[in-house]
Formats: structure tokens, C-alpha cells, sequence
């Protein structure tokens, strides 16, 4: 059971003491990284975000922000992610804007851009980049970082990823190359793409019962649920590919660790071929690159 009091940090306390009260309820509350955790959280409350106290453990605090590091470990002992706590997100050195309706950025997405710079080395190539699924925008942005002549446009159904994706391309000096919009996958475009990103929902709806409660509790479902499968939104996906690709575009295509077999069916039978597959940080299968058959 969480508590709900906030009183237990008064001004004058050290920062150790004030570090080892949230440390001991994150271990209680099942935190995965309690000691990193309380650190950032005390650096956001005292509005000194990239501050982690080291060395300074014995400082004391005098300061009326410790409610509000009462808030905050409250709300970590619920489980809410440190990311939807201070409201950002790093994604390939991009500081993100994060928001409930948004999916946290994953280091397991960077493989597809690590993907893509790999096939497309030329930095200073004009590529037409397109994002399909954007979210917080953190697949386009990091991808027009790497190519800083090149431009792009993501599309989400939901409105309010779009607006954030609109500021995170503010925050990072992106806006002038990018467009973001809302759409069904692709189907209100009528252009060729260079390089296309992709990170549908690929989980299975029973699946998500099971996953830890940061991501269950306060990620989006529509973000996470691929449907019965999994693979709902790859079988919608697959036939808007080919007609996006200009003649040397590829695609690279987020999956499941456990599900290029059956994606690799459903890419084949809409005339896709499979150029490489690439895997993330653990070694699993992350990022399938596509290209059409007929170019
Ligand atoms: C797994 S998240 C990926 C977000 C971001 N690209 C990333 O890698 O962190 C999938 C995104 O697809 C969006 N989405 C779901 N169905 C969609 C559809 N039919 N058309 C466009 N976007 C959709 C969701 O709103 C969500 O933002």
C-alpha cells in the first residue's frame, strides 16, 4: 500500500538523509533503480534538473521544493515513470518532451536510426524522411540531427502526440525541416520517401497485462496494442509501404523480439523484400529494412 502523506521531509534535512527516505520507499515499492531515481527526482524538485549530488551528500537542505520531492517520490512508489515525472525523455542526445498520452522514447528504437545511418552514411545527402506513428517525434528528430540538410513528416492518429512532436522539434531547433500531421498510418500521402520509420504498437493485448506498471499503468494503450497477435497494425502498414518508397528508399521497421517471422510474411506478401535485419542493445531481432521488390 502507498502512503499518501507528504510530511516527512522538512527543510534542514542533508541531502542523504533526504536521498536515503526516498531510496528506502522505492525499494519498498519494487523501483527497479532506486539510488539513480531519487537522485534525479531531488535535482528536478530543486530546479537543478542535471544536478545528481555526488560529493555533495552532506549539504543541507534549505529549501521549501522539498514538498515537492515529497510528490514526486509518492509518485514513483506508484510506479509512474521518472521520465512522466519530470516531463522529459533523452532519445540519440535529444532532450524530449513527454506527456501521459505519449509513449516514452526507448533506447531500443534507436536501433532503427543506428540502422538507417548505417545505409545512408552520406550526411550531407538531401533525404525525404517520413515517420509513420511518430509520437513524441523522437524517430524524426533524431534521424534529421544525423542528415541536417534533409527534411521530413510524421504522422500520428492521436492529435496530442502531434502537437508535442511539434514542440519537440522546437526544443531541439528541428522546425524548419519537419512537418508533423495527423493520419491514419499513410493513407492521406501522395509521396515518395527516401527513408520511411516506423514503430507501430506491436504488443498483444494480453500481453499487456503482464508487462511492469510503469509501462502498463502509464503508458498509452494505443501506443502499445498491436491487437489479438500483435501484428494488427504490420498488416495494415505492409500495404501503404511500397507505394511510399522512392527508387532507393528503405524502410526500417520496429518489431517485436520474438515476431520477424510472421512480419516477414505479411512484408514478402505485399512485395517487400527483406534487405537486413538489425538487433538492439540485448541482441534481439529490433529493426527489420525493407525495400520494395519492384524498384
Ligand atoms: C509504439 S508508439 C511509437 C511512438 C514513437 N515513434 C516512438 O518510437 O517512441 C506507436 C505510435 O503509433 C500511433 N498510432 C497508432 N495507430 C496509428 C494509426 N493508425 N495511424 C497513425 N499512428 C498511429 C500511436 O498513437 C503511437 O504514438
Amino acid at each position: 500500500m502507498v502512503e499518501n502523506q507528504i510530511t516527512w521531509l522538512q527543510p534542514g534535512y542533508r541531502v542523504n538523509e533526504v536521498l536515503n527516505i526516498a531510496v528506502t520507499k522505492f525499494k519498498a515499492a519494487g523501483v527497479a533503480q532506486p539510488v539513480s531515481d531519487a537522485r534525479i527526482l531531488l535535482g528536478h524538485s530543486l530546479n537543478k534538473p542535471n544536478e545528481r549530488f555526488y560529493g555533495r551528500e552532506n549539504d543541507v537542505i534549505q529549501s521549501e521544493h522539498l514538498d515537492d520531492f515529497s510528490k514526486k517520490i509518492l509518485r514513483r512508489c506508484k510506479r509512474e515513470p521518472v521520465s512522466k515525472i519530470i516531463g522529459v525523455k533523452e532519445f540519440w542526445s535529444l532532450e524530449l518532451q513527454v506527456a501521459p498520452y505519449v509513449l516514452d522514447p526507448r533506447p531500443d528504437s534507436e536501433t532503427l536510426i543506428e540502422a538507417a545511418v548505417k545505409q545512408f552514411p552520406d550526411k550531407n545527402r538531401i533525404l525525404k524522411i517520413l515517420d509513420l506513428g511518430t509520437g513524441s517525434g523522437c524517430l524524426l528528430l533524431a534521424a534529421l540531427k544525423e542528415w541536417p540538410h534533409s527534411y521530413g513528416i510524421g504522422i500520428d492518429i492521436d492529435y496530442r502526440c502531434v502537437e508535442l512532436a511539434k514542440i519537440n522539434a522546437r526544443r531541439n531547433g528541428l522546425n524548419n525541416r519537419v512537418k508533423f500531421q495527423t493520419g491514419n498510418w499513410a493513407s492521406n500521402l501522395d509521396e515518395k520517401f527516401d527513408i520511411i520509420l516506423c514503430n507501430p504498437p506491436y504488443i498483444t493485448a494480453n500481453e499487456i497485462a503482464t508487462l511492469d506498471e510503469e509501462v502498463r499503468l502509464y503508458e498509452p494503450k494505443r501506443a502499445l496494442n498491436g491487437g489479438p497477435t500483435g501484428l494488427d497494425c504490420y498488416t495494415e502498414l505492409a500495404p501503404q509501404f511500397s507505394n511510399l518508397l522512392s527508387a532507393e528508399g528503405l524502410i526500417f521497421l520496429e518489431v517485436g523480439f520474438d515476431q520477424k517471422k510472421q512480419i516477414l510474411g505479411i512484408m514478402r506478401s505485399n512485395n517487400l523484400e527483406l534487405i537486413k535485419i538489425e538487433k538492439d542493445l540485448a541482441q534481439r531481432d529490433r529493426c527489420l529494412i525493407l525495400s520494395d521488390k519492384h524498384c
